[in-house]
Order: structure tokens, then sequence, then C-alpha cells
């Protein structure tokens, strides 16, 4: 029997909603939930208290490091009224080769939502699929929908409505890359992408429909022309650090640095979903600078992730 939630309320297991990709949400509930992120962002600025989650537990996994998504998602359920429980694969089960079927059908009976930072994406797919509660990728290696929601509200707060503009993604194909190609077809944005050989978008990922939205160049300086945003990441992602020597020749040329700034429009911003290498993928000189938004970007994962939570829980508030 699937039919009882942890929390007494009666669903079907096939009736829950997950945010496993960006693209598990329409535009419009997108749109929703960034809205939403504004009203609570505006209640925190306030200290006006807003606690609809207040009989409700979120379950953490970790299975890669975290700052960001850890402080986030639990200083959000906590403010939210609800609680929190933070599991690792060392001070779990897992770590000890539980299968993830089983961990998901245990932790989905005692919780009402988990968040889970894993490795391949069909491991949490997997999870998902037993669970009988909510679940949020806090990262995997495929995608961060976290983070880009957070990016989002961050663009959009500082420059309006993300349609018709330009984002050049400078960085490997990775988690974040491919997440802002789900966001630029999504929200009919442009994004220009350009890396070194070897390290490019795999073009069995993009649909034709992500195509439409995506121009790719060789050229890192190429691709920042006429950008309303720069953004880039580390070039090695975790779990792939055996290869951090490789990447750091192969990308020496694709730091952002002031030239790269400079050929964008002149009020371009800077974005990085941190944590950031100075003097690797981004100068000082750039992410400490006027056009950089990062401190903003690392503090809306709050707001967004307060709003992804509320909407997965409680639905739609008018
Ligand atoms: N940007 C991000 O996800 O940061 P953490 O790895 O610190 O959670
Ligand atoms: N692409 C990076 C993002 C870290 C938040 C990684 O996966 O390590």
């Amino acid at each position: 029997m699937d039919s009882t939630l942890a929390n007494g309320k009666p669903e079907s297991r096939s009736a829950i909603r997950h945010f496993l990709r960006l693209d598990d949400f329409s535009a419009a509930e997108i749109n929703y939930v960034l809205n939403r992120a504004r009203f609570l962002k505006q209640k925190f600025k306030n200290y006006e208290p807003h606690m609809p989650l207040h009989d409700r537990t979120l379950a953490m996994i970790f299975e890669k490091a975290s700052t960001r998504t850890r402080v986030s998602f639990e200083a959000g359920m906590y403010q939210m009224g609800g609680v929190v429980i933070n599991l690792t694969s060392n001070d779990s089960q897992l770590g000890r080769a539980e299968p993830i079927e089983d961990t998901a059908r245990v932790i989905s009976r005692m919780v009402d939502i988990v968040m889970i930072r894993t490795f391949e994406q069909t491991r949490l797919e997997k999870f998902a699929e037993h669970s009988r509660v909510p679940v949020i990728n806090g990262l995997t290696n495929e995608f961060h929908p976290c983070q880009i929601l957070a990016d989002l509200l961050t663009f959009i707060e500082h420059k309006g409505d993300i349609k018709g503009k330009t984002i050049t993604w400078i960085g490997d194909e990775n988690n974040m890359s491919y997440t802002w190609l789900q966001a630029a077809r999504l929200l009919d944005f442009k994004l220009n992408v350009s890396a070194p050989q070897g390290y490019q978008l795999q073009s069995d990922r993009i649909s034709a429909a992500e195509r439409a939205h995506l121009e790719e160049f060789d050229d890192p300086i190429a691709a920042c022309k006429e950008a309303d945003m720069i953004t880039t990441d580390v070039w090695t992602s975790m779990g792939f650090e055996e290869e951090n020597v490789k990447r750091k020749a192969a990308f020496k040329d694709w730091q952002v640095d002031q030239r790269l700034m400079q050929a964008a429009k002149p009020d371009a911003l800077f974005m990085h979903c941190l944590p950031a290498h100075r003097g690797e993928e981004v100068t000082a000189e750039v992410i400490d600078g006027p056009q950089s938004v990062v401190w903003d970007e690392a503090e809306n994962r709050l707001h967004a992730q307060k709003a992804l939570m509320e909407f997965l829980l409680v639905g739609e508030c008018k």
C-alpha cells in the first residue's frame, strides 16, 4: 500500500511532484516559484514569520560536499516552521551499500520531503521512483536545478525579464551548463556557450527545442559579445577530481577576466554558483568587481528553495 504519506495525507505515489530536473516544471510553474521567492524574500527581510511547513520534516542526503545547499535548505525549512534531518553517505547505511530503493522506501515513510545531492541522475531517479514524498535534486553529475532557480531569480531582480536576453556560459559541459540550457528553452532566452575541445556540450544531450536557444563558440570572447550576463563554474566538478591537472591545462584560455567582461554589454552581470577558484575559472578582479552579483546569487538559494518546498508541499498560494 502506497496510499498514505508520512503526514497522514492520502495521495497516490504517481501524483507526487518531484523536482529532479528544471524541466520537470513548466515555464508557468517556474515563474510562479520565482515570484513566490521574491515575496518570501521580502517577508524574510521584514522579519515577518511565515511558517506554512510547521508540521513538516525535510530529510537531506549528501553524498557530495556542500556549504550553500546544506545551509539554505536547512535554514529555509526552519524558517518555514519545519524540521530537518541531515544524512551523509558516511554517517548512514548508504555508505555501507544499502540499496537506494530501500533507503527511499524507509526515509519517505518518516518525512514529508527529501533533498538529495548525489552522483548519477539515475540514482536520484531511482530514489524518487520509490519515494512516497517529493524529492528535490540538490545537485547530480547531470543537473543542478536549485542553483539555476536562484540564478534566474538573481538575474530577474537585477535586470527584469530574462526572455530574449543573452546569457553566456564559459566552461565545460557539466550539471550547470545543461541546466542553463533547460532554462533557456523554458524561459525563452539565448545561451551562448564556449568550452575547449573535448569539454563541449554533448549533442545527444541537447533536444531540438533546446538547440534553438543555443549558440556554441570556439572563441570565448566571441561568446561574450552582447551578453547580458556571463557565468562560469569550477573547471573540475565534484566527482571528476582525477581529471584536475588535465583540465587546468585545457581551460587556461577560458578564464573569465576583464577582457571577456568588456566584450559583453557594459552593464552585464557576472554570476558563479560557487565555490570559486580565483585565478582559475575567474579572476579576483571580476568576481570581486562591480558587475559580480555572486553574493546575491548565493543568498537567493535560500529564498528560491523556500518557495520550491512550499510549492511541492502546499501547492500554489494565492
Ligand atoms: N552552489 C552550490 O551548490 O554550493 P554548495 O556546493 O556549497 O552547496
Ligand atoms: N559543477 C560544480 C557545481 C558545484 C556547486 C560541481 O558539480 O562540483
